[in-house]
């Protein structure tokens, strides 16, 4: 791809533009915020490590959109995130405010790309977007499903010590406290969890992976997470980029599917050049189709205020 553009260039979007660029996912990464200085200088800092590192993707940060024309993607993390005490809910107004302005600026030098949204509240954020951008729900895409998953998946690797690349799961719903990881559909190389951990750990774990944004926000205290949230984004990219048709949770704007519509809901998603190439309706549980609609309700209560 020529070029990739990560729009703030706060922890998140800088981790992200600069993981972009060691992947060598485009040709040009632009970074772009409103902050004076920040992009230009995390830019050129991010390209001095090219040499170190050998990658010969240039790194670019500006204030404006003029060096983001034609990008094939959009990794959006504009905006403010979560200080201690505060729900990502708290951030919905400021949050859409910026979301939609930065959509329209995006509509407008890159009205084919491609939007993976970062910004919290995620769904509403992702929604935010399509409406001010106009894309087709194809090319928005909300990164939340990624995170939470990997979260379980790393809270499961530590209690069995055991690789956290044979942890195969799904985190899906919205990316809240009501986000749903699925236990039936959650194996170590094949073997149904169930059989390697009693289900009151697992339920732990589950709760774990709930709070998961909470617990580093209350280690960090002055901000959220970041490191895992970027690889997030740039695993989506990288399925785009590469049109690897890969299966990743990621909250998708529903049109039916899971007798859902009118929202962005995390859901299996497959990736590819296109974006968005299909959500996957999978078997869930009544408990899990149960969770799914309560997640769904949280999402959709803080939608209304943006409309
Ligand atoms: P941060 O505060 O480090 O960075 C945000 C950046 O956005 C700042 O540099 C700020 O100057 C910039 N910004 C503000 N308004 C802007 C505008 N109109 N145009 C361009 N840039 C603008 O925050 P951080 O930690 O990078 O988080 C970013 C967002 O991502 C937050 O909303 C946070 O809640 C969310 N987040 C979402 C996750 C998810 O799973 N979806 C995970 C982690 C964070
Ligand atoms: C997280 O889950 C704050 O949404 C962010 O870490």
């Amino acid at each position: 791809m020529d070029k990739i553009t990560v729009v703030g260039a706060g922890n998140v979007g800088a981790t992200a533009a600069q993981r972009v660029a060691e992947k060598e996912l485009a040709r040009e990464v632009v970074m772009i915020d409103i902050a004076e200085g920040v992009p230009q200088g995390k830019g050129l800092d991010q390209f001095q490590s090219a040499p170190v590192e050998g990658f010969d993707s240039r790194v670019i940060g500006t204030n404006g959109y003029d060096e983001a024309a034609g990008s094939g993607i959009f990794i959006v993390t504009a905006g403010i995130a979560r200080k201690p005490g505060m729900s990502r809910d708290d951030l919905l107004q400021t949050n859409a405010r910026i979301v939609r302005e930065v959509s329209e600026n995006i509509a407008r030098v890159a009205p084919d790309a491609i939007i993976i949204m970062v910004s919290n509240p995620l769904d509403v954020m992702s929604y935010v977007a399509m409406q001010a951008a106009g894309f087709p729900r194809e090319r928005v895409l909300g990164m939340a499903g990624v995170l939470d998953t990997a979260r379980y998946r790393a809270f499961l690797a530590m209690e069995l010590d055991i690789s956290v690349e044979d942890i195969q799961a799904m985190v899906l719903g919205g990316h809240g406290d009501t986000m749903v990881p699925l236990i039936s559909y959650t194996t170590v190389s094949g073997i149904p969890i169930t059989q390697l951990m009693d289900r009151s750990r697992l339920d732990e774990i589950v709760d774990r992976t709930r709070n998961g944004g909470a617990e580093i926000v209350k280690y960090l205290k002055t901000g959220s997470a970041y490191y895992a949230p970027s690889a997030g984004a740039v695993q989506m990219a990288e399925a785009i980029v590469k049109d690897k048709k890969r299966i990743l949770p990621c909250a998708a704007y529903l049109q039916g599917e899971y007798g859902m519509k009118g929202l962005f809901l995390g859901v299996p998603c497959k990736l590819g050049r296109n974006g968005l190439e299909q959500i996957i309706e999978v078997e869930l549980t009544d408990e899990e189709r149960a969770a799914l609609a309560k997640s769904a309700e949280a999402v959709r209560e803080p939608m209304e205020l943006v409309k």
